[in-house]
């Protein structure tokens, strides 16, 4: 069968290429693979700057926002011929931490987890992929082929249970947030804080088309510019650009109590110095602040994500998804046009 394949570290090397089918002791689960989402993370391994192949092994099958069609679902699991399932990512480190020994595997302590298409186990840009039962999430049929949307709304809702959480060490009503970056982790955050009933604003630098648009049919505000001249102090942020500027101003304007929630990958920009992150320090104690980092999604996070999902609004998710290419043109997906949000490589009809 064919896959698209990168040797990790390795920058140059990913290829569409012929592999062995998936083996049974990959999971009972049969899935044939119907679309795959692109992200910032799938670049960063084909720029050969991060990513794991398995161990012994030299090529890495790339793709960790999935979505297929299942084709044999073995004796357990209660899946079926036909079901829609996405697969969850990350699995828990054999030792196990603490967290991961309570399923808590996005929160593990000692970076020894794996991720499909990431760190170590292979991901799911192949025609077909195996799947222990377990780690397969069912998605609405009627969601076809925006469930793979999945696994980016996971992310977004461990970031809001993040901020949830936090927010119950003392009363704490918020009433907005702000989401910075129109990515695709920005708006389904956006999308999803809605549902929760807060009132919503985006900021991100486009100044027309697709992004202001999907903000404003959410009922949301769409800002562009500084941070500093929103005009108000949200109770929280949840920062999906991994821009330092950006992140600098969201922790200077983040209201008493709030909570800055970092979901961006960023690198590089200008270092701070330590009086200026004293400053910072003084602003946060005066103003009771948290500022939390959020990555990856457990099962609790997976099973909310999808219910969520399947109660948006069908035409304004399908808008996300900006651009759909052929596995064989793989390369084109993984470069971002101005316009698009999520890019997806299809594999087979949803
Ligand atoms: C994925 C997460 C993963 C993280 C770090 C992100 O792109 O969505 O599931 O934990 O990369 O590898």
């Amino acid at each position: 069968m064919k896959a698209i394949t990168v040797e990790p570290k390795k920058p140059g090397t990913a290829k569409y290429m012929d592999i062995p089918e998936p083996d049974s002791n990959e999971g009972s689960v049969l899935v044939q693979a119907v679309a795959v989402g692109v992200c910032g993370t799938d670049v960063e391994i084909v720029e050969g700057k991060y990513g794991w192949a398995p161990p012994g092994q030299k090529h890495l099958v790339l793709g960790h926002e999935s979505l297929g069609r299942v084709t044999d679902p073995g004796s357990v699991g209660g899946f079926k011929k036909g079901d829609l399932v996405v697969g969850i990512v990350r699995r828990p480190d054999p030792v196990p931490c603490p967290n991961c020994a309570v399923g808590e595997w996005d929160m593990c302590r000692n970076g020894l987890y794996t991720e499909r298409g990431i760190k170590e186990i292979h991901g799911f840009m192949s025609e077909y992929w195996r799947i222990e039962p377990e780690y397969a999430v069912k998605v609405d049929p009627s969601l076809g082929i925006l469930g793979v949307l999945l696994e980016p709304a996971t992310v977004v809702t461990k970031a809001l249970e993040q901020i949830a959480v936090i927010g119950r060490r003392s009363f704490w009503e918020p009433q907005n947030i702000l989401v910075t970056g129109a990515g695709p982790i920005g708006l389904l955050a956006a999308l999803f804080a809605k549902i929760y009933g807060l009132d919503v604003h985006v900021l991100d630098m486009a100044e027309t088309g697709i992004k202001p648009d999907l903000v404003r049919s959410l009922g949301a505000t769409y800002h562009t510019g500084s941070i500093m001249n929103l005009g108000f102090r949200p109770d929280a942020v949840i920062e999906c650009t991994g821009v330092g500027l950006v992140i600098a101003e969201a922790i200077q304007q983040i209201g008493a109590n709030g909570i800055v929630c970092l979901t961006g990958i960023g690198h590089g920009g200008k270092a701070i110095s330590s009086a200026a992150i004293a400053d910072v320090a003084t602003m946060a104690v005066l103003n009771n602040n948290v500022i939390v980092g959020s990555v990856n999604a457990n099962k609790r996070h997976w099973y909310k994500a999808a219910q969520y999902l399947s109660r948006a609004d069908r035409s304004w998710l399908r808008r996300l998804i900006t651009r759909i290419e052929r596995p064989e043109n793989f390369a084109k997906a993984l470069q971002r046009g101005p316009d698009d949000i999520k890019v997806i490589i299809q594999f087979s009809e949803a």
